[in-house]
């Protein structure tokens, strides 16, 4: 059965949003929202992987499974926290009574990182909630350690609009609300999965029909980040600035890893309301390359996890003063052209007679189009650009550039000047040609072909 060879993908059923990614002795954890038992989503489970070296995970039991008092339809998204030798989960216990769906927070505790202890009671529950906000809609939590109490951020509805919650606790059990910390509403209907580094000063959330912005928040439902600083003691964030996370079609619920020195990133590389052409392999869903990301003067800025342990063949093709094209053949490999003077330039990939999938720069764009690259995607969305299949980023300097490109069996990443895009693709399995069409001063495309088994 055909699997992508390095992202992150169940080995049978359906996958969401990454949850809990974490460090903990000697791994990277990555959670996922899971239905094991179909390629469509159903009564949520928190399925497990683990890694050290964030691109070659190995598979472990189910951690969360619903079906106790606290969580009897659904184990939803949520986040951990290492406290001493200690694993945390906090997570969102989803219970259906009498035609309504509630949403409380929850807890669960690990001392080896394989197997979990929920506590028996709710920690968070619709009682906790300020005046007006629902208890239907109030799920997501992000649990951090701040100067010896707990905090969770939680995404919480009020009438049309929603905001972030904060909580404090000093032992995981007793919680209060700090308040609501949005200085200015989102655009969407409901915030969904808010994550904080305390480090970078980047607040992340999704937002579910978030309002379109020429190239920005194009998908039915969109990641967003704030810079900023955020005051615990009084719950307010003050937004420095804001923006879209990833260009790309196929992003969401973006969080950060816990526990590690430099500042990890992981999301769902897919879209809700899609077909997902991989469900007649048995799965559907995957989670982005963990990528590194920093607040460069309040801009979100990220680079790939680097490659290199899984390099098995190195191409580098260099020209000066060259306009041609030039040609060779990889199934998964990261891509780097860095060119100067470029006057023109189309990347394909996965290419065949029939299929391409195509990355180019025109006026001051960086283009993605998957208009041809095999298996159609359809969506909810019916902007022109996402009926033509393309993406777009914005970039600062078009003629001396560096683009960076992961491509895995069924997803294409592109990276410039710290932007990012994800997209998936789903083409036959001999798509396998790279061209590069480009006039430039100079010009210099590296491909390092990768192996990870
Ligand atoms: C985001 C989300 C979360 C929720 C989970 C359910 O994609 O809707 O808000 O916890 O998925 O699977």
């Amino acid at each position: 059965m055909q699997r992508p060879l390095f992202h992150i993908a169940a080995e049978k059923g359906w996958i969401n949003d990454p949850n809990g990614p974490v460090f903990y002795k000697d791994y990277y954890h990555v959670f996922f929202q899971y239905h094991p038992y179909s390629t469509q989503w159903g009564p949520m489970h928190w399925g497990h992987v683990r890694s050290n070296d964030l691109i070659k995970w190995e598979h472990l039991p189910v951690a969360l499974t619903p079906g106790d008092e606290v969580d009897k339809d659904g184990c939803f998204s949520g986040s951990a926290a290492v406290v001493g030798e200690r694993l945390y989960l906090m997570y969102t216990g989803v219970v259906n009574r009498d035609g309504n769906c509630y949403q409380s927070q929850c807890v669960a505790y690990s001392d080896d990182g394989v197997h979990f202890t929920k506590f028996p009671k709710i920690v968070i529950g619709g009682e906790l909630l300020p005046e007006g906000f629902s208890p239907y809609d109030f799920r997501d939590p992000c649990v951090f350690v701040k100067d010896g109490f707990f905090y969770a951020l939680v995404a919480a509805r009020k009438g049309d609009s929603s905001d972030i919650l904060l909580f404090r606790s000093s032992d995981l059990k007793e919680w209060r609300c700090n308040g609501s910390v949005l200085d200015y509403p989102s655009t969407g209907k409901m915030i969904e999965c808010p994550c904080w580094s305390e480090k970078e000063k980047l607040l992340l959330y999704s937002d579910q029909f978030s309002v379109p912005e020429e190239c920005r928040h194009l998908n039915i439902h969109s990641n967003f980040y704030r810079a900023g600083t955020l005051d615990c003691d009084t719950a307010t964030f003050r937004t420095e600035k804001e923006g879209i996370v990833d260009y790309g079609f196929d992003f969401y619920a973006a969080q950060f890893f816990a526990n590690t020195d430099k500042t990890i990133m992981i999301a769902w590389m897919q879209m809700w309301d899609r077909n997902i052409p991989c469900c007649s392999e048995g799965f559907a869903g995957m989670l982005t390359l963990p990528r590194y990301v920093e607040n460069r003067n309040g801009a979100i800025y990220q680079t790939p996890v680097s490659l290199e342990k899984y390099v098995i063949r190195r191409e580098c093709f260099e020209k000066k003063d060259f306009a041609g094209t030039l040609k060779t053949q990889g199934e998964a490999y990261e891509l780097v052209i860095e060119g100067k003077g470029v006057k023109n330039l189309v990347l394909e990939v996965k290419k065949s007679d029939t299929e391409t999938t195509k990355i180019g720069i025109e006026g001051g764009f960086l283009v993605f189009d998957r208009s041809r690259s095999g298996e159609k995607i359809e969506g909810a969305e019916k902007d022109a650009l996402s009926l033509a299949q393309i993406r777009k980023i914005p970039l600062n300097n078009v003629e001396d550039l560096k683009i960076q490109v992961v491509v895995d069996r069924f997803s294409v990443e592109v990276f410039a000047e710290g932007k990012a895009m994800s997209n998936t693709v789903y083409p036959k399995a001999d798509a396998n040609g790279v061209e590069l069409n480009v006039d430039a001063h100079s010009v210099c495309m590296e491909i390092k072909h990768l192996s990870v088994d």
